[in-house]
């Protein structure tokens, strides 16, 4: 195959497990076809532990890693240091366009670098909006301010496509690929790897229903977290058939209010958090999911199990239209009375089955990267500097 000389080239910064399992199909799309694309991929290193796994999963090649992480690092900490040393990545490598993904702190002060150069911004799963911008918190801010300062939005649903057109967003700037979350849930479902670490907790609570936690939103910290946690613990001891699996998430916040909360319970296990194989295969045979995170919400209905949102708000409502998820609001005594509806009647529980994914059906990478390569290869296309100034 020829490769002519100069592809465009599309640099990709993430630096949380998300931001991997969401990008990984897009990047593997535009690897495959390098007559048109280069592909420089940059680890922020907002997180590292839980990070490198994805990374490995998805065999991705890291050009640069930022290293940014520190314990316990605030928002403004993470932003501060993208911000500096992604300038020099950027100066370095002069990308025709930048892709981030979602609304984490690395995407949306990765896409404000990219502005203060004049480099394009491809925003993936764009368009999310819970409606309180202190809701996810800081993520509905980031979000909103990656649509201000991106090029292109590549949005997951119709109704994301909707409030993007809502906000003034050129109509020509969108695109509905669906989520490439759904590209990787497939991919990892397709695989049959021994799981020791997850054999084992099935073992110990097979008969059981099954609860699998997953909690670590920051406005959640404190009183709501707290009054979560010692709810679920009171549904175990109250119930001598259920078991909770939570792998905790490596923010100290949360493995503190863990181990404090749920410890010492033959029947409540803590683990380290779990690799995308091991998390997708014990959801798969959970009785009951409750979590408060974003890709959870994208998962279950392809899984067909039941989700209970531990938030006040979802940016998601695809999942609740489609019968998967419930709100629980941020009153832990609402969780309560939840838990107890579930289990009193299970009719929910046994009607929940695996549906259409509403957020894609596993072609968003593909799709994704075809939008790409019009656009680059496109009249339209000018390299360097903003093709066009939708939001502005
Ligand atoms: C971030 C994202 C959130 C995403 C989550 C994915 C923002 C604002 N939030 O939240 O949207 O859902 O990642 O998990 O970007 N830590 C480690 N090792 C790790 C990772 C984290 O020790 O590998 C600890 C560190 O002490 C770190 C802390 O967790 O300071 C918090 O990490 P941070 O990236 O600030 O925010 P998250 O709450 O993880
Ligand atoms: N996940 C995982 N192992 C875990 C917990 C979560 O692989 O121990 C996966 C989960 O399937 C989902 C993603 O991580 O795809 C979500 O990450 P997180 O909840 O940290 O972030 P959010 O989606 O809320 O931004």
């Amino acid at each position: 195959m020829s490769i002519p000389k100069s592809p465009h080239k599309i640099l990709t910064l993430f630096g949380t497990r998300p931001e991997v399992i969401k990008l990984a199909p897009v990047i593997r799309e535009l690897e495959g076809r390098p007559q048109i694309f280069r592909t420089i991929n940059v680890a922020s290193g907002q997180h590292a532990e839980l990070f490198h796994p994805f990374v490995r999963l998805f065999d991705i090649r890291i050009d640069h890693n930022l290293e940014i992480m520190r314990e316990n690092q605030t928002p403004n900490q993470v932003c501060a240091r993208v911000l500096s040393e992604f300038e020099p990545i950027l100066a370095q490598q002069e990308p025709d366009l930048l892709l981030v993904q979602g609304d984490t702190t690395t995407a949306m002060a990765g896409a404000l670098t990219a502005f203060h150069r004049r480099i394009p911004v491809g925003h993936v799963e764009a368009g999310l909006r819970s409606g309180n911008v202190l809701s996810p918190y800081p993520e509905e801010m980031n979000r909103r301010l990656i649509t201000r300062l991106a090029t292109y939005h590549f949005a997951a649903t119709e109704h994301n496509r909707e409030t993007l057109l809502q906000e003034g967003i050129a109509a020509d700037s969108i695109f509905v690929t669906g989520n490439p979350v759904v590209d990787s849930l497939n991919a990892i479902l397709a695989r049959k790897p021994r799981l020791p670490r997850i054999e084992e907790i099935l073992s110990s609570t097979s008969g059981m229903k099954r609860i699998v936690l997953t909690t670590h939103r920051r406005e959640s910290f404190g009183e709501i977290m707290e009054g979560n946690l010692r709810v679920l613990r009171r549904f175990v001891e109250r119930h001598d058939g259920v078991a909770l699996i939570f792998p905790v998430h490596l923010n100290p916040a949360v493995v503190e209010k863990a181990k404090s909360i749920l410890s010492e319970h033959p029947r409540i296990h803590l683990t380290s958090p779990l690799g995308y194989e091991e998390f997708v295969f014990l959801l798969s045979q959970a009785w009951l999911i409750v979590s408060d995170s974003g890709g959870v919400q994208e998962e279950a209905p392809t899984l067909g199990k039941p989700l209970l949102i531990l938030r006040e708000n979802t940016e998601r409502p695809e999942a609740i239209q489609s019968g998967v998820a419930r709100l629980v609001g941020g009153d832990p005594l609402r969780l309560e009375e939840m838990l107890e509806e579930a289990i009193g009647d299970e009719s929910w529980i046994t009607k929940v089955g695996k549906t259409e994914n509403p957020f894609g059906c596993g072609d968003s990478g593909k799709r994704i990267c075809q939008i790409l390569e019009s656009l680059v290869t496109g009249p339209a296309w000018k390299g360097h500097g903003r093709t066009q100034t939708n939001a502005d």
